[in-house]
């Protein structure tokens, strides 16, 4: 049996890598021979992880550059698995010595020395930290350069940062041209400086806050999805739940379906220049489990941050001793900016996935000749 680190069935991504081990790195196995691909592309793709605005984020800078160690020759993918890592530079484990046996609460400390023992490497919270999307997003842009190919474009934005809420609805080309304008990643820039505010707040007070991440994936076709238990947003579902921090994953009108009529909630059909539309889009573009053709809409919330400055309670565990703890270092009050394109990634992975296996993507995209 896989050890749970891998996720896909013919585009298949396989993440190693710790917080504060030497690499974090991917492999993607199944990808089409013919794409063309750099370092480059997937250096654009990490960029958009940096912080921007000090105010709102850990120390850690991350600059991380990508290595392409193999599958591309001659600048194109060869169909062999493309392995990339980017080293850990900026690794500081000096506070992680001190609460090495204090479980910070909310993080995944005790969970995981229960799981492994006491051997897994709890520095910078090991391989349960935020660091290991960094892989996610290696592995996501290869699926975003792919899945542009066949014009499906996936857009990720902040659409709640804590109470602070984007209402305004912006069309596509804004969200695409506005989403990593602002640190925070909300394309309504006025709502944005809210979002800031709260955020600075929350750290003054040396607390955390959460947020609700949209994501849509516009021209992908109708008729992506498998049965049942590999269907289109299960598979979304679990690949978006293994972010960590992510609690919450719904699609379309998602938990307000519930209270709607089925009049109301329904997608009514129609003729449109030609297509088959919907007026609405309360589906979020996935019916039984297969694309509809109309965008897919698909929204994580997101914890907040679990490391905080604040004083908790928590237990010696050699000890078994109640005690407290304030944490030190370097924590983004709130992970929902560098989430987005995490969340972007995660969700071009599986379509690629997906695609591949309904067959409209081929093995080879294009003879060399
Ligand atoms: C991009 C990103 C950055 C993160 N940074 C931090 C951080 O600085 N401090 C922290 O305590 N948690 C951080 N997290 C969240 C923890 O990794 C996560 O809450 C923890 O592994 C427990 O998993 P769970 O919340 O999914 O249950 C981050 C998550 C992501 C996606």
């Amino acid at each position: 049996m896989l050890a749970g680190n891998s996720i896909g069935k013919e585009f298949v991504v396989t993440s190693f890598g710790e917080s504060h081990g030497k690499y974090i790195g991917v492999v993607v196995d199944g990808c089409p021979a013919g794409l063309p691909l750099s370092e480059t592309d997937v250096q654009a793709e990490l960029d958009r992880r940096l912080p921007l605005q000090p105010k709102i984020v850990s120390g850690r800078i991350e600059k991380d550059a990508v290595q392409i160690l193999s599958g591309v020759f001659n600048g194109f993918t060869t169909g062999a698995p493309i392995s990339m890592t980017v080293e850990n530079k900026e690794a500081d484990s000096s506070d992680y010595e001190a609460i090495k046996d204090l479980p910070r609460p909310g993080h995944a400390d005790y969970t995981a020395r229960i799981k492994y023992g006491g051997f897994s490497d709890y520095r910078g919270g090991g391989r349960f930290s935020g660091r290991v999307t960094v892989a996610m997003i290696m592995a996501g842009a290869v699926a975003k350069k792919l899945l542009r190919v066949f014009d499906v474009d996936v857009l990720a934005y902040t659409k709640a940062i804590g109470n602070v809420v984007m209402s305004k609805s912006l069309g596509f080309e804004e969200i695409r041209k506005r989403r990593y304008e602002a640190a925070v990643r909300c394309p309504d820039l006025a709502c944005a400086e809210a979002m800031e505010e709260a955020i600075v707040k929350a750290r003054k007070e040396g607390d955390s806050l959460g947020g609700i991440i949209e994501c849509l994936a516009l021209n992908v076709p109708a008729g992506v999805g498998e049965p049942l238990f590999d269907s289109l947003d299960a598979d979304l579902a679990k690949m978006l739940l293994t972010i960590p921090a992510v609690k919450g994953v719904e699609f379309g009108a998602g938990f307000k379906a519930a209270e709607l009529r089925g009049s109301e909630n329904n997608d009514a059909y129609l003729m449109r220049k030609g297509k088959i539309d919907t007026l609405t889009n309360n589906a979020g573009g996935i019916l039984g489990g297969i694309s509809s053709g109309m965008p897919i809409m698909v929204r994580v919330a997101v914890k907040p941050t679990p490391s905080i400055a604040k004083e908790q309670r928590t237990v010696n565990l050699p000890k078994m001793e109640n005690t407290t703890m304030k944490i030190t270092g370097r924590h983004d009050p709130c992970v929902v900016p560098k989430a987005v394109p995490v969340v972007e990634s995660a969700v071009a992975i599986i379509l690629a996935d997906h695609m591949i296996r309904a067959g409209f993507i081929p093995k080879v995209l294009k003879e060399r000749k």
